[in-house]
C-alpha cells in the first residue's frame, strides 16, 4: 500500500475563461486528516468534485490509493466516500431506505446498513427530509461509508450546524481517522481549522497558498508569539510603557504580540518591581490558524471599487 493515499499534481480547472482551480500539487498520506481551508469561491468544492470523479481535469493529473483519478475511475470510486455540500440523499425515503439505496449502488452488503445505523445511532424508520440538519449531516455521513471506502472526503462537514451538531460531526471525523481512515476536508470554518486537520493547506483563488501543519503554518507567518495577562492595578505609566507593544485590550486582559516571550516577560517583571503591580493573569500562545489566514490570504477587494472595507 501507497504510503501516500492522496495525491494531486498540478491540477487545474477551467470554465471556459476563468480558472477555478489553478495548478495545485499535494500528496495526502495514508491515515491523515488533511483539510483544504480557504474562502468561499477559493475552489475547494472544485478540487473535491475533480478528485473524486465528479467532474473532469482540465489539465494536471491525480491518484487516489494510486489509481488515476483520469483512467481508472471504477477504482478510483470504490476507493473513496464522499460527503458532498449539500446531501445528495432522497428527502422522502427513510434513513434506512436511503442507506440501502445507496449500497445497492455500489454492490456493498446490507449487512453494511444495519451496522452503521447501530454505530451512528441513526432513526432508521424517520424520513431523510423530516431529520435536524446534524441528523441529516450524520446520515449522509454514514451513506458515504456504506461501502466500506478507505478514503473520506468531506465537503464543508460542519457548515449550516449548530454547535452541538458540529462539535458532533468532528468527534465523528476523529473517531473515523483513529480507526484508520483518510480523511480530506474541506472548510472555511476556523473551528474545523484549529482542532481536526493533521495538516491544512490554505486556498485563495484556485492557488495553494501555504500548506503544512498547524504549528508550521503559525511559525510560518512569523507573527511571534501571543502574551495575554492582567496586572493589578493598571497604572497609567503602565500603559505608557507598553504602548511599543501595540497591545489590544479584552475583558480586563492585555494581549501582545512578541518575538521574543524571554525578553518581553523580563522587562514585564522589571515593571512589577518598579511600578508594584501584582500579575494576575498570564498566558502564552502561538497565533490561531485564523491569525495565520488572515496573513497569508488577501482581501477581496468589495465590487463598488469605493467603500472603505
Ligand atoms: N460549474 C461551474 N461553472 C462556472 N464556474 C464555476 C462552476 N463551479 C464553480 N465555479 C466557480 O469556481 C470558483 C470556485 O468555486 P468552488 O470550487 O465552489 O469554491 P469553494 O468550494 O471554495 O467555495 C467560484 O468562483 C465559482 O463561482
Ligand atoms: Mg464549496
Amino acid at each position: 500500500m501507497a504510503a501516500e493515499t492522496i495525491v494531486a499534481k498540478n491540477l487545474s480547472k477551467r470554465y471556459g475563461d476563468f480558472t477555478a482551480v489553478n495548478g495545485i500539487s499535494f500528496k495526502v498520506k495514508k491515515g491523515e486528516i488533511y483539510g483544504l481551508l480557504g474562502p468561499n469561491g477559493a475552489g475547494k468544492t472544485t478540487t473535491v468534485r475533480m478528485l473524486t470523479t465528479l467532474t473532469s481535469i482540465t489539465s494536471g493529473e491525480a491518484w487516489i490509493n494510486g489509481y488515476s483519478v483520469k483512467e481508472d475511475r471504477l477504482m478510483v470510486k470504490k476507493s473513496i466516500g464522499l460527503v458532498p455540500d449539500v446531501s445528495n440523499l432522497y428527502d422522502e425515503l427513510t434513513v434506512e431506505e436511503n442507506l440501502r439505496f445507496t449500497a445497492k449502488l455500489y454492490g456493498a452488503p446490507m449487512e453494511n446498513v444495519e451496522e452503521l445505523i447501530k454505530e451512528f445511532n441513526l432513526p432508521a424508520k424517520r424520513k431523510f427530509g423530516k431529520l435536524s440538519s446534524g441528523f441529516k449531516r450524520r446520515v449522509t455521513i454514514a451513506a458515504a461509508l456504506v461501502h466500506e471506502p478507505e478514503v473520506l472526503f468531506m465537503d464543508e462537514p460542519t457548515s449550516n450546524l449548530d454547535i452541538r451538531s458540529a462539535k458532533a460531526v468532528r468527534a465523528l471525523v476523529r473517531a473515523l481517522n483513529l480507526r484508520g481512515m483518510t480523511i480530506f476536508l474541506t472548510t472555511h470554518n476556523m473551528i474545523d481549522a484549529e482542532l481536526l486537520p493533521h495538516r491544512i493547506a490554505i486556498m485563495e483563488q484556485g492557488k495553494i497558498v501555504a500548506e503544512g501543519r498547524r504549528g508550521e503554518l503559525k511559525r510560518l507567518v512569523g507573527k511571534g508569539v501571543i502574551v495575554r495577562f492582567s496586572v493589578e492595578p493598571v497604572s497609567s505609566t503602565l500603559l505608557k510603557v507598553l504602548e511599543s507593544y501595540s497591545p489590544a485590550f479584552d475583558e480586563g486582559r492585555i494581549s501582545v504580540l512578541v518575538d521574543d516571550v524571554d525578553d518581553f516577560l523580563d522587562h514585564l517583571f522589571e515593571l512589577r518591581k518598579t511600578l508594584g503591580f501584582r500579575v494576575t493573569y498570564l498566558s502564552t500562545e502561538l497565533p490561531s490558524i485564523e491569525d495565520v489566514f488572515m496573513e497569508l490570504t488577501e482581501e477581496s477587494p468589495c465590487p463598488c471599487g469605493g467603500c472603505p472595507i
